[in-house]
């Protein structure tokens, strides 16, 4: 069997929720309206870590409209939720009187409206014995502990090959604590009926938020629907069940109301995880030739106190360049803050800035442009099994994006390039992710006007799955665009993967084709045996889908549409199902991530040292490109991310671990001014390993993009900041 090239896939198909979306007519959770909601608001943690002595809630039990008040005195006990990709759920909320980090939720007001429910609030009084704080990562009385995942990895001889490398570099990188940041507010919409949950709720994964609250609450995931059919962003904070989910369940149970609850942009600080601080130190050996021989990359970064979750800072490290001698460490450090969760390309974000820089620092040392320095060490193969990865253009991405960008025009003496006032500098790094995909269940039908519905379980959180997945279902079955429905977004439907890991884009398309495929077998049995049917007699081998239905090879004449197909046999539809598994090393290739490369022409005042990204140019292997224009979103939003985590985002916390910056007046992303036009070019092939040939890009442009930023301001002026943000302060110290 084989299916017509349809033009739909790597077109630019505009996203087909797009008209919804500028409408605002897609329901986010924060948009629903149940009848009979009630609101909830919470009370948080002024302290950083203490125990409470006394909650008082008289005066907001007694206020207008408030239906209960919850804290710690009156909650029955919540079950932690399971474990899920990225470890298990947070512990449940107000299950003692500990206070563990600032923003931790201690009471929940329910009310009849929003407004009543926020006013009792402020009338909850929390006295507090404050204890002491553990905030800084050099805090020698804080509990230390090995990274659970990816784990430590030694290969050959590192000390030695250290000590007698040509040229070395040694130094330590610091990365800021970032917060996800998603426009859309998070919100739960919990309603009870007849023991009975429906959950609207902001995720990037509703079936693994039917398992957590099944487990926490004790009751049959088959009691439960989530519902998320939109994402206002989530950047990975959806990826874990936090605290205020159950909350909300709860508090609809209390009240026997549906009930809202809606973090404020000041609690999205605290309340949905962020991306850990992390110091980072490297070692880089090479010979003068500018072979690299050892590299040794230890990340120390932050965790929360009773919580678990993994920050695989050094991950994409041992695969990034041929090198026989590799060791990395990861170790995490338990502080008093808000629980990190995972942020965008989470721990290679962070890993590959110091990596990156490194290697700059390196090229150097050894005298070589930087750009020569990556193709001569190259990776041909995955360190673990020798095997060539299944695609792989990152050559290519250096060729292309060093074209385009003009990268011979680079003098390779720093601080020699300037516009008017304004040193200039150009930065290049690689960029990297790992493989990573997770099973997929989809489910497709095709109905008796011969329009499909194609269905699964995931998120869309602004990567353009409705649109890339109604392409992938459309050419699978040969039914036009236009006729085709993706539904996505519900526990009712199979279960799909979270939508992390930028996995998803190719193992629900995996699942996608597979269900298609299925449905076209099925097709085949309904006429291969039907006389009446100028497919009788044919097999799947010798069928193409097209036109809404099956053509036989090689024989124009004889061809049906599923409609006629469904009419004659008075069927209203035919449904089936079809599964994705991750790919596995084949005897020759092991399954690839995704490549690129970025470059960067930095501007940083002579005077005031204030840096503007001029021009960027970001080559990408994503492998077959599904849609081109929301890869390219998804790579131009890659990159101002990029821009925010190198020259603007942090967390300021004061001594005692409080967040002093959480609105978006104060902690700063990057905003148009601070994003040029950003080139993408997208090169390579069709990865073998997926259905699609499509690779994972939502989170590639993110590494890298912060080095190469660096090495553009190293560029322009000589001077190293290794630690990020890089602020106007630190260009200027000395
Ligand atoms: Mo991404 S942090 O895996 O949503």
């Amino acid at each position: 069997m084989t299916t017509a090239t349809a033009p739909v896939i790597a077109s630019s198909l505009s996203r087909v929720d797009g008209h919804l979306k500028v409408t605002g007519a897609a329901t986010y959770p924060l948009d629903v309206l149940v009848p009979g909601m009630a609101h909830a608001v919470l009370v948080q943690s002024t302290v950083t870590s203490g125990r409470i002595l006394c909650i008082d809630t008289k005066s907001a039990e007694g206020a207008p409209g408030v239906l209960a008040v919850i804290t710690h005195t009156n909650v029955p006990r919540l079950v932690q939720g399971p474990m899920t990709p990225i470890g298990p759920s947070p512990p449940p909320p107000l299950q003692s009187d500990v206070i563990l980090h600032f923003g931790q939720h201690v009471a929940l007001v329910v009310a009849e409206t929003f407004e009543q429910a926020r006013a009792a609030a402020s009338l909850v009084g929390v006295t507090y014995e404050p204890g002491t704080a553990i905030v800084s990562l050099d805090d020698p009385a804080a509990a230390r502990l090995p990274n659970a995942w990816p784990g430590d990895r030694t290969y050959g001889d590192v000390a030695n090959a250290l000590a007698s490398a040509d040229v070395r570099v040694d130094a330590t990188y610091v990365t800021a604590e970032n917060t996800n940041n998603p426009l859309g507010l998070f919100s739960t919409v919990a309603e009870w009926k007849d023991d009975f949950l429906t959950v609207h709720d902001t995720n990037q994964w509703p079936h693994g938020v039917r398992e957590s609250l099944a487990q926490t609450f004790g009751i049959d995931v088959n009691r439960i629907r989530v519902l998320t059919p939109f994402v206002g962003g989530a950047f990975g904070a959806g990826l874990r069940v936090w605290p205020h989910v159950p909350l909300a369940v709860l508090a609809a149970r209390v009240t026997k109301r549906p009930v809202k609850l809606t973090l404020t942009r000041a609690q999205m600080f605290t309340s949905i995880g962020h991306r850990p601080n992390s110091v980072q130190r490297i070692s880089i050996g090479a010979s003068r030739s500018g072979r690299l021989v050892a590299i040794e990359h230890h990340a120390t970064s932050s965790l929360g106190i009773g919580d678990d979750v993994p920050d695989p800072v050094t991950m994409g490290t041992p695969e990034s360049y041929a090198c026989p001698n590799v060791l990395v460490r990861n170790t995490q450090v338990r502080l008093h803050i808000p629980p990190p969760g995972w942020m965008r390309a989470p721990g290679e974000a962070e890993g590959s800035f110091a990596l990156e820089s490194a290697l700059d620092e390196l090229a150097c040392e050894l005298g070589i442009d930087p750009l020569e320095l990556r193709i001569r060490n190259h990776a041909q193969v995955d360190r673990e099994s020798g095997l060539r990865w299944s695609s792989d253009a990152t050559l290519e991405c250096y060729r292309q994006g060093a074209a385009r960008f003009g990268w011979t025009r680079r003098p390779a003496q720093p601080r020699s390039m300037r516009d008017g006032h304004a040193f200039v500098g150009y930065g290049m790094a690689r960029g990297a992710l790992v493989s990573f995909q997770a099973p997929c269940i989809a489910r497709a039908t095709v109905y008796r006007d011969g329009k499909a519905f194609v269905r699964s379980a995931a998120t869309d959180i602004g990567t353009g799955t409705y649109t890339v997945m109604t392409a992938v279902a459309s050419e699978a079955l040969g039914v036009a665009f236009d006729r085709v429905r993706f539904g996505l977004g519900d526990t009712e439907m199979p279960n799909s993967m979270a939508e992390g890991g930028s996995g998803l884009a190719a193992s629900l398309g995996n699942a996608v084709h597979a269900a298609c495929r299925s449905l076209l077998k099925a097709f085949v049995g309904l006429v291969g045996n039907d006389r009446r049917s100028p497919l009788y007699g044919c097999r799947l081998e010798r069928v193409t889908a097209g036109d809404g239905g099956l053509h036989v090879n090689g024989d124009p004449r004889r061809f049906e549409t599923y409609a006629e197909i469904l009419a004659r046999l008075q069927l209203d539809e035919l449904t089936r199902d079809g599964a994705s598994t991750p790919p596995v090393n084949t005897k020759t290739t092991a399954p690839a991530g995704s490549f690129a490369a970025h470059f960067v022409e930095a501007h940083v005042d002579a005077d005031l040292g204030t840096i503007r990204v001029r021009r960027v140019v970001s080559a990408v292997d994503g492998g077959r490109i599904l849609n081109e224009k929301t890869a390219r979103s998804q790579i131009i939003g890659g990159v101002a991310g990029g821009i925010g985590m190198a020259l603007l985002e942090e967390n300021v916390s004061d001594h005692t671990g409080r967040i002093v910056n959480a609105s978006f007046g104060d902690y700063l992303v990057a905003v148009n001014a601070d994003v040029p036009d950003i080139d993408v070019v997208f090169v390579g092939s069709p990865d073998p390993l997926t259905a699609t040939g499509a690779k994972g890009i939502g989170e590639l442009a993110l590494t890298g993009m912060a080095a190469a930023v660096a090495n553009a301001v190293y560029h322009a002026t000589g001077r190293r900041v290794r630690s990020l943000p890089i602020s106007v302060e630190k260009v200027l110290a000395e």
